[in-house]
Order: structure tokens, then C-alpha cells, then sequence
């Protein structure tokens, strides 16, 4: 069998889950490998999935700026982050463009030697004036979000009534400046599950990995319902009916999307089935909310105040103590016990998406 060169991105994948001297492992063996940083709260969209715009309305009080954490701050979290095991950081929201200079942190995570992969997950607007600079900084790769090529569905899917257009030419954007780029598509029955075909055609043909995620009960706010799920298998018989599809081996333990490449051509797709086949078991994902708490689980109710440490002067050791401490302590599986804690009715109030990030 051929060898892979090392820039192939499975053994990129592979090196970045490979163990480390120095590894943390949490209460059900599981390394931080990736961290997760909501760089602000806000966004200029209100998709009905994660921000409704009836519930973040001109009134919601989004954090002030001094709540946020300041680039000092992000850049000394992930350091101390690096040292415990993390390689890859993605920047997300909200929407992480609205925050002012955001390459000036891009090209301040950069140096820090153990990071190996820099991501964005973006709703791409911005993309056209901000994908040159980012790249620059240092940015090594985009997802963004879009979840219809038909300007009906999508203006309503987005809340704010913005134009496939205006996504698309954020994506041309970020290919034109060098930049990898993956897209994002939510599914929600009875809403955009029609736009699954399209969809895969036109990325398809223009080489982008888009994934397919089952629409989760994230935050408080979206309505979440069990049969408004369409489960990935279904997508999956769907998209066979059109195209034929080899499975591929995941690029690491517990990878997030099951992937499968076209036979004839290199493009990829990707299903993220957290409803229906939770991948808890290999989660390596630590979360920086944009107010600074680490939380351990995209569906916490309860974060740690890394910011309070910070500010009251916290040294670097007992910092990174802290971090520790918090990750061996964690237990959270929580898409594996998604039934029976609503069945039981034993969720509580969790995180919002767009104060954590996707
Ligand atoms: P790559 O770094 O490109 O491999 O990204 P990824 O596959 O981890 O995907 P990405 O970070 O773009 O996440 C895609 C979507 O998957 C997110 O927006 C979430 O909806 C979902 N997702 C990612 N991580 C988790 C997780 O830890 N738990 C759950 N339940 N969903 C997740
Ligand atoms: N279900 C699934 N994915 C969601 N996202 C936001 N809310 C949800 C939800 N309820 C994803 C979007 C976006 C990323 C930021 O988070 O795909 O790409
Ligand atoms: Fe904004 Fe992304 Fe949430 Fe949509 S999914 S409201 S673009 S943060
Ligand atoms: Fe990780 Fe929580 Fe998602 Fe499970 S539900 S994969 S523990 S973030």
C-alpha cells in the first residue's frame, strides 16, 4: 500500500488525535484535543434553529464589550489549552466577523506553537471584505453555514431575509483567498429537507465537503421535536438514490461527521448525526463561551468562570490547574442520554448555540 505524505489531510487528522506525553484525560478517557471559542454573542442572522428572532429581539441583551474576553485573555486560554493537549482551535459566535480585528487574533493564536489547525464557522456574509486578511493571519480553513439554495426557504430559514447570493459569494470569497472551505446545511423536516438534493449537486460540482446535521435540541429557544429530525440514514438513502457513495474510514476517533466520498469524483459529504447516532464517546471538544466560561459539553447548563479567574489574577500555573481539574472531572455524554432525560423530562435550562458557539 502506497504511504500517505504527511500533509495528507488523514494523517494531519491522525497526528492531531495521536496521544501526547503530556495527556489529560477526562472521566470516560477522553483527550482535549479541540477548542471551541465564541469570540461574540451576537450575528446579523436570526435562523430560526438557533437564534429566533422573536426570542433575540431588539431587546435581548446581548454581553457589553467588557464582558467579553479580550484577546489577551483568548490568547493566554490557549496556551494554557495547548499545554493540556489541544492542537486544533475554531472560532465561532454568533457570527465571529462581527467581531472588530478578529485576524489580529487569528495571526496571535498562530504563534502558538502546538496549535496546528485554525477553523472558522461563519454564516459567510462578510467573508468577501475579511477572507483575504484572515488567511493572511493565518486562518487555515472555513465552514460556513447554508442550509437552502432556494432564496424562499433560506430567507426564511435565516430570519433576517438575507439572499443565497450573499452566502455564495462569501464562499467564492474565501476559495478565492486560499482558503478550504466546508458548508453546513441544518435539516429540519417539513422545512428545508427538499433543498438536500440540490444541495449536493451544487457543491458537488464545486468540490465543497458539505455536511448534512441533524437539527438538535441546542439551546432553549428553537422548538426542538423529536419528528422534525431527519435522520441521517434517511438523508443518506436519499442521496443514493442520485449518486453513488463510498463510505470513507473516519480521520480519527469519534470524528463528528460520517463521511462519504462520490465515486466518481473527489468531493465529499459529510452526515452529523448527533440525534440519531451520538458520537459522545469520542468527544474531545472543550468550549469557550464568548463571555469566557469553559463548558465541557455543547448541551451544559453550567460553565466555569475562566474570565472571573483571569481578572482577579489568576497565575499561569494554577490556571492551567484549573483547566485540568475541570477536564478530568468531566463526564458529559449528554446525546447518548438525550432520550431518556427527555422522556423523563429531566433536561434544565442549557447554553444558547450562539453564546458558546457551534
Ligand atoms: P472539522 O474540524 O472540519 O472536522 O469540523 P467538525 O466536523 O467538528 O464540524 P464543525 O466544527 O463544523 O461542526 C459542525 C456541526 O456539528 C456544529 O455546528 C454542530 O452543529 C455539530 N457539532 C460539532 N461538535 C459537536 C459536538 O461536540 N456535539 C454535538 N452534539 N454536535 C456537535
Ligand atoms: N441544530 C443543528 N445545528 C445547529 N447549528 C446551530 N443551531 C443548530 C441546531 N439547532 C449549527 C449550524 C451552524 C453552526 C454554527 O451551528 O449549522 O453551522
Ligand atoms: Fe447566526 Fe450561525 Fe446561529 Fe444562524 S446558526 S443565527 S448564522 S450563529
Ligand atoms: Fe460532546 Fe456533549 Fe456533543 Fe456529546 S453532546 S458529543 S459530550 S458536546
Amino acid at each position: 500500500m502506497a504511504l500517505l505524505s504527511k500533509d495528507h489531510p488523514m494523517v494531519a487528522a491522525q497526528t492531531l488525535h495521536s496521544r501526547n506525553q503530556t495527556d489529560t484525560h477526562d472521566k470516560r478517557g477522553r483527550f482535549l484535543r479541540d477548542l471551541r471559542i465564541s469570540v461574540i454573542d451576537q450575528c446579523n442572522f436570526r435562523c430560526t434553529y438557533c437564534m429566533p428572532a422573536e426570542v433575540f429581539g431588539p431587546d435581548y441583551a446581548f454581553l457589553r464589550r467588557d464582558e467579553l474576553l479580550t484577546f489577551d485573555e483568548i490568547s493566554r486560554l490557549v496556551d494554557h489549552f495547548a499545554g493540556l493537549g489541544a492542537r486544533k482551535v475554531r472560532l465561532t459566535g454568533g457570527e465571529p466577523l462581527l467581531r472588530k480585528n478578529l485576524a489580529n487574533l487569528i495571526s496571535r493564536i498562530r504563534r502558538i506553537e502546538r496549535i496546528e489547525d485554525i477553523a472558522l464557522t461563519t454564516n459567510g456574509v462578510l467573508l468577501p471584505r475579511l477572507a483575504q486578511d484572515l488567511k493572511e493571519a493565518g486562518l487555515d480553513r472555513v465552514t460556513a453555514s447554508l442550509d437552502a439554495l432556494s432564496d424562499g426557504v433560506f430567507k426564511k430559514m435565516n430570519g433576517r431575509g438575507i439572499a443565497v447570493a450573499t452566502v455564495l459569494r462569501g464562499i467564492d470569497a474565501a476559495e478565492n483567498a486560499g482558503l478550504p472551505v466546508k458548508i453546513n446545511m441544518v435539516v429540519q423536516k417539513g422545512v428545508n429537507e427538499q433543498e438536500i438534493l440540490p444541495m449536493a449537486r451544487y457543491f458537488r460540482e464545486k468540490g465543497h465537503s458539505l455536511r448534512f446535521i441533524e437539527f438538535m435540541d441546542v439551546g432553549n429557544y428553537n422548538h426542538w421535536r423529536m419528528d422534525e429530525v431527519l435522520p441521517a440514514q434517511k438523508i443518506i438513502k436519499l442521496l443514493s438514490q442520485e449518486f453513488e457513495l463510498i463510505p470513507l474510514v473516519p480521520a480519527y476517533p469519534g470524528e463528528v461527521a460520517r463521511r462519504y466520498r462520490y465515486a466518481d469524483c473527489e468531493a465529499e459529504i459529510g452526515l452529523i448525526a448527533s440525534v440519531t447516532q451520538p458520537f459522545c464517546q469520542g468527544c474531545t471538544r472543550a468550549r469557550l463561551s464568548a463571555d469566557g466560561h469553559l463548558y465541557t459539553c455543547l448541551f451544559a447548563s453550567q460553565g466555569w468562570d475562566l474570565k472571573g479567574y483571569m481578572r482577579e489574577g489568576i497565575a499561569d500555573d494554577a490556571l492551567s490547574e484549573k483547566i485540568r481539574q475541570i477536564w478530568i472531572g468531566r463526564e458529559d455524554r449528554y446525546s447518548e442520554k438525550r432520550k431518556a432525560l427527555l422522556q423523563k423530562h429531566l433536561h434544565s435550562h442549557k447554553v444558547e448555540m450562539s453564546f458558546i458557539g457551534g
